[in-house]
């Protein structure tokens, strides 16, 4: 069975058959948006916000749509059914288009490419959660704020993902310009002090990722103190827990910060209370 099934412009492909020009501007320039969700039973997780998001991220890059909503969410589907796996991971890929000569001008662009990446899921390695991870810090150039679009222009990302691993951890938690903490480099990062659930606030350049924003809906339901607000190295270092989110993982407890414990140094007991109501809550969506 081939491991991945892929829709370039409504075309299914296996991986040896997928192939984009070389004149893709998402290959020439990272001209390109991006989400990265997952089906649960061959329903696709919170995908009116998943579009929602790709649509705030090209408006924000100015990335003229010749796809429609309906279009895309239809390929989707399409994907989606064709796939042999019920529960599998996509990557909706929007580029501007191929150019037809060399140069920046999206003008030289008239169609957007959409590229629909689908594999099974593979479960989180049970030691993320009896374990936990280990995380460093790592300092961004770039002085982005506010909500950050998905765009295809990862490198910062990237450096700081490889930082972390030649150092023997398993992420870094980015930092901004003013020293305020943002988020991991595919995750969004929390921590629990006093029994507050704290994460940085988007205004300080993070993304709005749907498994944050689902935490907060939670925790708002359920009464739970929670705050999005600008917080330090120092704060996270002083935190009895701390732990990441995405959409494909859900809660993974960090039990290491710069070679230091967290707390006890083990998966804290409110991290994994929070990830089974998560479960719970998503589930009942
Ligand atoms: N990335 N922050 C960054 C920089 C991310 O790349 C991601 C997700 C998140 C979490 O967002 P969400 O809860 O919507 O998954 C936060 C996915 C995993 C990826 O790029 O593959």
């Amino acid at each position: 069975m081939d491991k991945f099934l892929i829709n370039i412009n409504g075309e299914l492909f296996n991986e040896e058959k997928a192939k984009i020009s070389v004149f893709d501007r998402g290959f020439l320039y990272g001209d390109s948006v991006y989400e990265a969700t997952r089906t649960f039973n061959r329903i696709p997780f919170r995908i009116q916000h998943h579009l929602d998001r790709l649509f705030f991220s090209a408006q924000k890059i100015e990335l003229e749509l010749t796809y429609s909503r309906k279009e895309i969410l239809e390929l989707i589907l399409q994907t989606i059914k064709a796939s042999p796996h019920n529960d599998i991971f996509l990557r909706i890929i929007l580029t501007r288009g191929t150019n037809i000569d060399l140069g920046l001008d999206p003008e030289l662009s008239s169609k957007n490419n959409l590229i629909i990446i689908t594999k099974a899921i593979t479960p989180n390695p049970d030691w993320w959660l009896t374990k936990g991870l280990s995380m460093i810090f790592h300092n961004k150039k770039s002085s982005e704020r506010g909500p950050l679009p998905k765009t295809g222009k990862y490198l910062e990302n990237i450096l700081a993902y490889k930082d972390a691993t030649e150092k023997g951890a398993f992420d870094s938690i980015m930092v901004n310009t003013a020293g305020h903490v943002t988020e991991g480099t595919t995750s969004n990062i929390w921590m629990i002090k006093d029994n507050i659930i704290y994460t940085p606030s988007l205004q300080d350049g993070v993304l709005d990722g749907l498994t944050r924003k689902t935490l907060i809906q939670m925790a708002d339901r359920n009464n739970l103190m929670l705050q999005e607000i600008s917080l330090t190295q120092e704060d996270f270092l002083g935190a009895d827990e701390c732990f990441i989110t995405s959409t494909t993982r859900n809660l993974v407890p960090v039990t290491i910060i710069e070679g230091r414990p967290v707390g006890n140094g083990l998966p804290g007991k409110k991290t994994l209370e929070l990830l089974k109501m998560y479960l719970e809550f998503v589930s009942l969506q």
